[in-house]
């Protein structure tokens, strides 16, 4: 009887046979495909996370609050006016000198929203229907041309959907960005396991694999080679934000300044939470130390606690968005399995799968447990993180669900809201009801402007005031 492959006998000896059960049966090129899907697996890591987080029950696993206060952050709403003109220029400068890129994490699986296709294909602007890439797209594209160095773009996709998205922006000439400074690359995936640590299979032939986590991108912006072009170009600092949000200032001046002038190898954005029960991570501090805290780990009493000015105690809600330090990207990605590494979260999901006797099933509750990786995790471990404040209405309107909160409607609407709020600051005699959406509906392109600063030049270069009609789009 010939010998087994040796990937075949680790796995048996990690306890993980299962996933070789029906080898046998598998055609010569689905045996490759299998193995080579084994052979991504880390065993040691999968033994560690299912002992400390499959094998704990949920307290057990919680959250360590102790010690817990609401993080100090930069205040924009009646903060340091010189100190925010200050970081701006300092921000501008750096623009000009090349030093940032652009990258949008585009590797999630977007099962709320239900699109078929990579999200960044979804149209989400209000008139034209321009899809999240090419909004994207063109905000770099403007901001590269007003501080006179092209940006280069980084975007993490995933194995599910890397060709579809390199095809979607071949097949639109890459939205007249120059294809050699788009750079994509694949995120890393991880097994799930069943409650008991067993690694699933998806089929005969393959593994159930995912994506692992936003966070995952510090390792593949290493071994992408993503860091070392960045070096290269001389760029020290990343804008990393979420492929699920058009209203972004990607290219954010005051931020980058903020986050330069401080020395910080790690900065975020905060918008104070709308209400007690927003689903938003915390930034907090814990002995020294920046943290987000999500909103399913901080107790709802703690949520809902108010301080002498009668406004939320844990009011600095994360939106995802933040700059960081190229080299301590690489310190990051190179700390797997040590104690500064980040650590694996738990999520229990339903798992496509098949059963020891091969027969697939379709689980109408969870079935086992994914394993993912969050990038504000990396906060405590840099040096002097920082926290500022952001305006929502211009910073933060995700497509997460198909309907109601976070959905195409209210995200089209909140550009709509942004879009009035620019023309009126000019004089534009808009009509807009009590939230502050129009009457019309109505498109600002990024090339005309993707923020106030740029949309005043634009504004002030035009000759004739635009007819203020439904459609309306200023290019
Ligand atoms: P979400 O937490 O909204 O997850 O991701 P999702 O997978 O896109 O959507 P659901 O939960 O299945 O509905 C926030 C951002 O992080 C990226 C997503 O593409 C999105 O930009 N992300 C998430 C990754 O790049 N990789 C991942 O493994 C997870």
């Amino acid at each position: 009887m010939p010998s087994a492959h040796p990937l075949i006998t680790e796995f048996q000896r990690a306890g993980q046979a299962q996933v070789f059960a029906f080898f046998d049966e598998l055609a010569p090129d689905a045996q490759a495909h299998l193995l080579a899907e084994a052979a991504e697996i880390d065993l040691a890591e999968i033994d560690r996370l299912n002992r400390t987080l499959v094998a704990q029950s949920g307290a057990a696993a919680g959250v360590n609050l102790s010690g817990l206060v609401p993080a100090p952050y930069e205040p924009l709403v009646g903060g340091d006016a010189v100190a925010w003109e200050r970081a701006k220029r300092a921000g501008e400068e750096a623009l000009r000198a090349g030093r940032v890129a652009a990258f949008t994490v585009a590797g999630g699986q977007g099962t709320r929203l239900g699109y078929d296709g990579p999200k960044g294909t979804f149209p989400v602007t209000p008139v034209l229907g321009k899809t999240l890439f090419q909004v994207f797209a063109e905000k770099l594209l403007a901001a590269g041309r007003r501080y006179g160095r092209p940006l280069h773009w980084f975007i993490m996709t995933s194995h599910q959907n890397h060709a579809a998205t390199e095809a979607f922006f071949a097949e639109h000439n890459f939205f007249g960005c120059d294809a050699a400074r788009v750079h994509f690359f694949r995120q890393g995936r991880m097994p799930a396991v069943d409650f008991s640590g067993k690694i699933l299979l998806e089929s005969k032939g393959s593994i159930a694999l995912s994506p692992d986590g936003h966070g995952g991108s510090l390792r593949a912006l290493d071994r992408s080679g993503a860091l070392e072009l960045m070096k290269r170009e001389g760029i020290d600092t990343l804008s990393y934000f979420q492929v699920d949000n058009p209203l972004v200032r990607a290219i954010d001046p005051s931020f980058i300044g903020w986050h330069l002038l401080r020395g910080s190898e790690m900065s975020s954005k905060m918008v104070p939470k709308a209400y007690a029960e927003e689903k938003l991570g915390h930034f907090c501090a814990q002995n020294g130390r920046l943290v987000v805290v999500e909103y399913s780990d901080l107790p709802m009493p703690m949520q809902r606690e108010t301080d002498a000015s009668g406004q939320l105690r844990y009011r600095a809600g994360s939106i995802a968005l933040h700059l960081l330090d190229r080299e301590f990207i690489r310190r990051m990605a190179r700390s797997d399995g040590s104690a500064v590494a980040l650590p694996f979260h738990r999520a229990d999901k339903k798992i496509p799968a098949i059963d020891a006797a091969g027969q697939p099933v379709k689980p109408a509750q969870a079935n086992g447990v994914k394993f993912e990786l969050f990038v504000f995790d990396a906060l405590p471990f840099a040096q002097n993180p920082l926290v500022i404040e952001t305006l929502r209405a211009g910073d933060f309107s995700p497509v997460k669900n198909a309907e109601g909160l976070d959905s195409p409607q209210t995200c089209r609407d909140d550009q709509r809201r942004q879009f009035a709020r620019w023309l009126k600051a000019h004089g534009a005699a808009l009509v807009t009801d009590a939230t502050g959406l129009p009457a019309i509906n109505l498109e600002v392109a990024p090339s005309f402007g993707y923020d106030e600063d740029s949309f005043a030049e634009s504004w002030a270069r035009q000759t004739v005031q635009p007819a203020l009609v439904d459609g309306l789009v200023l290019v």
